[in-house]
């Protein structure tokens, strides 16, 4: 019988996620169907439990309904406690599990996809809502040399490092949380994780803060943002979150299929047709 998932989120019409699945299963040789679910803004649960009583086997979770899944899980991964988020939802029978694969999906791409490891890396995060709550718990698992989180509300950001301070008992001193300005010191990997971009903003980012050569990578995808231009304008190379897209949605095949899909082929296939232009956010925690 062929097993079914789905992506749910409002909206959800534009989401590559259909389409990824379906090249990971072919590839794999695994029978499945994956739809899209548009629920109402209120209708996440209601419609999260019809798909799994009609016997559906799991679902990626987009925005706005992260949070409400986290709820839902009965049981939770160690990334998506980090996030106190949940983008994959496993209806194995018993209990409801609930994963977040939006920090792997960072750091394999960066890793696997990019040359660009982030471990021993200075690496600067820029945002600190939940897109950056996402992905924190996974880079710090990669050991980076430094992580340091600048938001333009500079509170938040040290709110979210005090989190995961309690959570990891962060000791050595190598993580810090403030404003963009005054910015000591430059760093090697920069991602931003702001929705800035959707806006055509970028955060005050001084350009002194990238180093030359540096990465600088947009967790968006489907567009060059500002914070696109000003890297490369400053030396560093510039690049977008199609990767993360992809290898997130791997991490969730494999969470539900027990295989890990080549994902180079599909990043390839999207860039051909287009799609990584498409103007869209979900790659910023599909
Ligand atoms: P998400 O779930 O996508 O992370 P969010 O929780 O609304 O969305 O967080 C948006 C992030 O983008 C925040 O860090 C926000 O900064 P503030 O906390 O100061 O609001 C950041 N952001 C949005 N627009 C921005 C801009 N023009 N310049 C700098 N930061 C911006």
């Amino acid at each position: 019988m062929t097993d079914r998932y789905a992506v749910i989120g409002h909206p959800v019409e534009h989401s590559l996620s259909p389409r990824i699945h379906a090249a990971f299963a072919r590839a794999c040789g695994h029978d499945i169907a994956y739809d899209r679910i548009a629920a109402p803004r209120d209708g996440f649960r209601a419609a999260a439990l019809a798909f799994r009583d009609a016997g559906g086997k799991g679902l990626n979770v987009t925005l706005p309904f992260k949070h409400e899944a986290w709820a839902l899980a009965e049981r939770h991964s160690d990334y998506a406690r980090g996030a106190g988020a949940v983008n994959t939802l496993v209806f194995a029978g018993g209990a409801i599990a609930g994963h977040n694969t939006d920090g792997i999906g960072l750091a394999r791409d960066l890793r696997d996809n990019l040359a660009c490891p982030v471990a021993g890396r200075r690496v600067l995060l820029m945002g600190a809502g939940g897109a950056v709550y996402g992905v924190v718990e996974a880079l710090l698992r990669e050991r980076p040399r430094s992580l340091f989180v600048a938001n333009r509300t500079p509170d938040k950001a040290q709110a979210l490092v005090a989190h995961f301070a309690a959570l990891h008992a962060l000791a050595d001193g190598g993580v810090g949380a403030g404003p963009y300005a005054g910015l000591g010191g430059r760093f090697d990997l920069v991602i931003n994780a702001t929705s800035a971009g959707l806006g055509d903003a970028m955060p005050a980012l001084p350009a002194d803060a990238l180093e030359p050569g540096a990465l600088a990578y947009d967790m968006v995808y489907g567009r060059v943002t500002p914070f696109m231009k000003f890297a490369a304008a400053h030396g560093a190379r510039a690049v977008d979150g199609l990767g993360m897209l992809v290898e997130q949605a791997a991490e969730s095949f494999f969470i539900w299929r027990g295989v890990h899909p080549a994902t180079k082929p599909v990043i390839d296939e999207l860039r051909r047709d287009g799609e990584g232009r498409r103007a869209n956010g979900e790659g910023k925690g599909a």
